[in-house]
């Protein structure tokens, strides 16, 4: 594949207005996410590296959207951005910050009612915060991170997402793409499975 090919995923395509990098450069999809994997690592140390306690990880709105910002913000400039164009994945952007709003609601009640044990909260968390698509990029990613703090932050293993520097190279992501579009129908057990690590042992 000639690596100036547009980055053909389910969104954002490969827009690069509003990259941070050196504006003299010309950059091509995988040094975009070599960068942006550089980026992430740095959240993935402050988040994961130790317990991450409520105050750092509240999980309510603001940090959905901060947590955004601290993977991509050195990249784009509307990393932590909601966005306000439509995508083809995604629910409506007029329509988006209620959901993340509601997304932090529902989580809440989920924990404090116990309504499911902590792999299948945190699933439904990943599934929903990625349906609802709130940025131009950058989604499947943010959504995975959020799923692993939570899990983290409730004595459970970050999940092993075999993540790569494409993602859609990965031979799981058929698998991956599979168990989430079955929780679209409500079927959550193919991404418990996986959130749990259970599977590929
Ligand atoms: N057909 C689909 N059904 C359900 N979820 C999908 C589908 N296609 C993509 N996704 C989700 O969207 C993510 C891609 O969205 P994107 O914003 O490009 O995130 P990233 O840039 O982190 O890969 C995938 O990782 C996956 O979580
Ligand atoms: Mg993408």
């Amino acid at each position: 594949m000639n690596d100036k090919t547009k980055i053909t995923d389910a969104t954002y395509g490969n827009d690069l207005s509003g990259l941070k990098l050196d504006k003299n450069k010309t950059y091509n999809a995988s040094e975009v996410y070599f960068y942006e994997a550089q980026n992430i690592l740095k959240a993935s140390i402050d988040y994961l590296s130790t317990i991450p306690n409520k105050k750092s990880a509240p999980f309510d709105y603001d940090f959905f959207l901060k947590l955004h910002k601290e993977m991509f913000g050195d990249v784009w400039d509307w990393a932590g951005k909601m966005r306000i164009v439509e995508l083809n994945f995604g629910v409506k952007a007029y329509l988006v910050n209620a959901e993340v709003k509601k997304l932090a609601d529902d989580l809440h009640f989920w924990k404090s009612n116990k309504s499911f044990d902590t792999i299948e909260i945190a699933a439904r968390l990943h599934h929903r915060a990625v349906a609802i698509h709130p940025f131009l990029n950058g989604n499947g990613r943010w959504s995975r991170m959020l799923a692993n703090i939570y899990l983290k932050q409730n004595g459970l293993e970050p999940t092993k997402w075999n993540e790569n520097l494409l993602a859609k190279k990965n031979i799981h992501r058929g698998d991956y793409i599979q168990a989430l579009k079955q929780a679209d129908n409500g079927n959550y057990k193919p991404l418990i499975k996986m959130q749990g690590n259970m599977i590929n042992k």
